[in-house]
C-alpha cells in the first residue's frame, strides 16, 4: 500500500495531499488572494506565494494525516500544463525531497489528474467504470476525453480557443467583477432568468469548441447597452449572468451528449473549476436520468486545482513503477 505525497503549483493555488492507494488521507490547499486585484493571474506572484506555501502546507498536511516524513514512499508533483515559474516551485521541492528521502518522484500532467479524480476511492461513492466519458472544463482547457483506462485517455475534441472557465473570467472581467469570475456568475445567475438575453451558440462541428467568439458577443452586448443606459449593468447583472451562463453550458451538454451517442457510453463525468458551476451540475443530472447515464459529479474540494488528483493520477503511475528522474524538468504546454 503505498503512500504518496503529492504536489499541485501548476497556476495561483499551491495543493499538498496525502494518498493511501486510492484513498485520500490529507488534501489541503493555499489559495492566493493576491491575485484578486488584478484582474487575473499575476505569474511573478504566484510563484513567490507557492514558495512562501509549500513548506508549511507540507507541514501541515502531514501533521493532519498522522504521518512522517519517513512514511512516504513515493513523491508526484504536476509536471504541467500550467505557468512554469509556478511549476517550477513543485517541480524543484519535489526533487530536493526526493534526493533527501531516496523515494521515487512520480510527474503527473496536470489534465489528466482532473479526470482521474473520479477514481478516487471513497466511502458510498461509485467510480465510473472504463470505458467513460469526461468533460473536462478548467481555466486552460476543454476536452471531451474517452478515457479507456487509466492510461491511455483519448482526446475526442477539444477548444478551438479559449477554454470554458476563461469564457466566464473574462465576461466577468467585462461585468466588473474580480477574477476569478466564474464562481461570481454562478453566484449572480441564481437570481436571474437564463432566457432574457440571448447569446450565440457557436457552431463548430465534431467534438471541438470555441469560446472566444461568445466573449466578444459579451463585449458588443455590453457596450451597446451601456451606451444606451449607463447603469445596464447594476440594474441587469443577475439576468445577464444566467443568460450568458446558460448559452456556455448549453454549449458544453450538447457536444458531451453527441459524443455520448456516437460512442455509446453511459457513465459521464464532469472535472475541472467549471464542473463546480451549479447549472452545469443540474443539468447534467437531469439529462443523465433522461438519456440513462450514470454521472459522476466531483465534490467541489476535487474540482478546481488540488493536489488529492495529483495523488491519484501518481497510484496507477507508482503500480507500474513508472518513475521520473531528478534531469526531469516542468512543461508549460504538454499534450
Ligand atoms: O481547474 P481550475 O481550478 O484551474 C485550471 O486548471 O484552470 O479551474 C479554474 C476555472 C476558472 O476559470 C474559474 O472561473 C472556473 O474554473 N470556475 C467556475 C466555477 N468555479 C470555478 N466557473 C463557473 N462556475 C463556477 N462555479
Ligand atoms: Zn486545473
Amino acid at each position: 500500500m503505498p503512500t504518496i505525497l503529492a504536489i499541485e503549483s501548476s497556476c495561483d493555488d499551491t495543493g499538498i495531499a496525502i494518498l493511501q492507494d486510492r484513498k485520500v488521507i490529507a488534501n489541503l490547499i493555499a489559495n492566493q488572494k493576491v491575485h484578486e486585484q488584478y484582474g487575473g493571474v499575476v505569474p511573478e506572484l504566484a510563484s513567490r506565494a507557492h514558495q512562501q506555501n509549500i513548506i508549511p502546507l507540507v507541514e501541515a498536511t502531514l501533521s493532519k494525516a498522522n504521518l512522517k516524513l519517513k512514511d512516504i514512499d513515493a513523491i508526484a508533483f504536476t509536471r504541467g500544463p500550467g505557468l512554469i515559474g509556478s511549476l517550477m516551485v513543485g517541480v524543484s521541492f519535489a526533487k530536493g525531497l526526493s534526493l533527501a528521502l531516496n523515494k521515487p518522484l512520480i510527474e503527473i500532467n496536470h489534465i489528466h489528474a482532473h479526470l482521474l479524480a473520479h477514481l478516487i476511492e471513497e466511502d458510498n461513492k461509485p467510480n465510473p467504470n472504463f470505458p467513460f466519458l469526461c468533460l473536462t472544463v478548467s481555466g486552460g482547457h476543454t476536452q471531451i476525453v474517452l478515457a479507456h483506462s487509466p492510461f491511455h485517455l483519448e482526446i475526442l475534441g477539444e477548444t478551438l480557443d479559449d477554454a470554458a472557465g476563461e469564457a466566464f473570467d473574462k465576461a466577468a472581467k467585462i461585468l466588473g467583477l474580480p477574477y476569478p469570475g466564474g464562481p461570481l456568475i454562478d453566484k449572480y445567475a441564481q437570481k436571474g432568468n437564463p432566457k432574457t438575453y440571448k447569446f450565440p451558440t457557436p457552431q463548430i462541428p465534431g467534438y471541438d469548441f470555441s469560446f472566444s467568439g461568445l466573449k466578444t458577443a459579451m463585449l458588443y452586448f455590453v457596450r451597446d447597452n451601456i451606451a444606451q443606459n449607463p447603469n445596464f449593468i447594476q440594474q441587469n447583472l443577475p439576468d445577464i449572468c444566467a443568460s450568458y451562463q446558460e448559452t456556455i453550458v448549453e454549449f458544453l451538454l450538447l457536444k458531451l451528449k453527441k459524443a455520448a451517442k456516437d460512442y455509446n457510453i453511459s457513465h459521464i463525468a464532469i472535472a475541472g473549476g467549471v464542473s463546480a458551476n451549479s447549472v452545469l451540475r443540474s443539468r447534467l443530472i437531469s439529462i443523465g436520468e433522461k438519456e440513462s447515464w450514470t454521472t459522476f459529479i466531483p465534490k467541489f474540494e476535487y474540482c478546481t486545482d488540488n493536489a488529492a488528483m495529483i495523488g491519484i493520477a501518481a497510484y496507477y503511475k507508482f503500480t507500474r513503477k513508472e518513475f521520473a528522474d531528478l534531469s526531469i524538468m516542468p512543461s508549460a504546454r504538454m499534450e
